[in-house]
């Protein structure tokens, strides 16, 4: 059987693609002429050259594959990031792949979305279930995710495409090599493990999101969303993991609200006068964290697909080791 993976250079893409090959699939790459591929080199996968946004190159990416995993995609939350190249590559790029479907015809497609579609709580003791929505989109990148998620299964439907939908919470882990914002995260709190506010997240391993999505590929309902999540976790317990991982003993401070605004203010305004890279903290960021929790289940997704993840002690050591030993221990990325 022979499978498109778009985005195969991402940190989930890559995942998805190494998995499938270990499976006995033959993979079909979809990279861009520009993508690093050291890495999906040294997997045995046909790499296919293009562009989600030249149609051409996709259509001839989709010839002959039996199933395509749609993972392309601009994630990127910083203040100067391209709205207009996310929110094309996200809705056109994903109108193009279903077009080309529909002419090609694959047996099934497996779309990756987000929790972005889903929303956010702003109490801890609530996890959200693929029927909520609770949106709250600062961002370019939400804002197109629920777009483009909502083109995928209407066009689906329309050309008569068996298509899945996947929904993972914040992915993190090993082989990330252009440093996506969740793992960001992981490492500004990994260096600096100092402050906090209240906040939560649903944390996930790549690896498990992968396994996820070959299980909805197997296993998923047509048109059907799946929520792949992890432990749900406030972030002053994540510090505390974090710090434990790395034995490291020093306290961490709780900041309230208008000292942690404060602080998102001068971080941004200090990046954009120096021009030294990416601001740590941005006011939109600190806006969509404060008292808001990423708290999410996965029932649906282990009844149905057979899913599961596994703890954050358990993923976390691995990827903090990858990511200090790939970013160093200081620095701004
Ligand atoms: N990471 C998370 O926490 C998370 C959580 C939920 C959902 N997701 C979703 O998971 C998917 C993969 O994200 P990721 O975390 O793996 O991010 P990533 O590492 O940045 O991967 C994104 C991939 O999309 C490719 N891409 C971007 N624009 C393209 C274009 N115009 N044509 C072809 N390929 C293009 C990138 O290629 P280049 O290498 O050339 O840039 C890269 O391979 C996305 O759909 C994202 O929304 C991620």
């Amino acid at each position: 059987m022979r499978i498109l993976v778009t985005g195969a250079s991402g940190h989930l893409g890559y995942h998805i693609a190494k998995r499938l090959v270990s499976q006995g699939y033959k993979v079909k790459a979809f990279i861009r002429p520009t993508s690093f591929r050291q890495h999906l080199d040294k997997l045995a996968v046909d790499i296919c050259l293009g562009d989600m946004l030249e149609k051409d190159s996709v259509l001839r990416a989709c010839r002959g594959v039996d199933a395509v995993f749609h993972t392309a995609c601009i994630y990127d939350l910083s203040p100067n990031c391209d709205t207009k190249a996310i929110w094309a590559t996200a809705v056109d790029g994903t109108r193009n792949l279903l077009d080309c479907c529909a002419h090609e015809k694959p047996k099934r497609i497996i779309y990756t979305s987000s929790v972005e579609t889903i929303g956010v709580s702003s109490d801890k003791s609530i996890t959200l279930a693929e029927d909520a929505s609770i949106l709250d989109m600062p961002y370019a990148y939400s804002r197109a995710k629920v777009e483009a998620e909502h083109l995928c299964l209407e066009l689906s439907k329309r050309y008569g495409l068996c298509t899945v939908i996947c929904n993972p919470s914040t992915i993190i882990g090993k082989d990330d090599y252009k440093l996506t914002p969740s793992n960001a995260m992981i490492l500004n709190y990994a260096r600096l493990p100092l402050f906090y506010v209240d906040s939560g997240q649903s944390i996930v391993d790549v690896e498990d999101v992968a396994e996820g999505h070959i299980l909805a590929f197997k296993n998923g309902r047509e048109f059907e969303r799946y929520i792949l999540s992890g432990d749900n976790i406030e972030i002053k317990n994540l510090l505390d993991v974090i710090k434990k991982a790395l034995g490291k003993r020093m306290p961490s401070m709780k900041l309230g609200r208008r000292l942690f605004y404060a602080a998102a203010f001068m971080s941004e305004k200090l990046s954009s006068l120096t021009g030294k890279g990416e601001a740590l903290l941005t006011l939109t960021k600190a806006k969509k964290m404060y008292q808001k929790y990423n708290y999410y289940n996965s029932q649906k997704a282990v009844r149905e697909l057979g899913y599961a993840h596994r703890s954050l002690t358990d993923t976390l050591p691995a990827t903090l080791s990858w990511l200090l030993n790939r970013y160093g221990k200081k620095g701004n990325r």
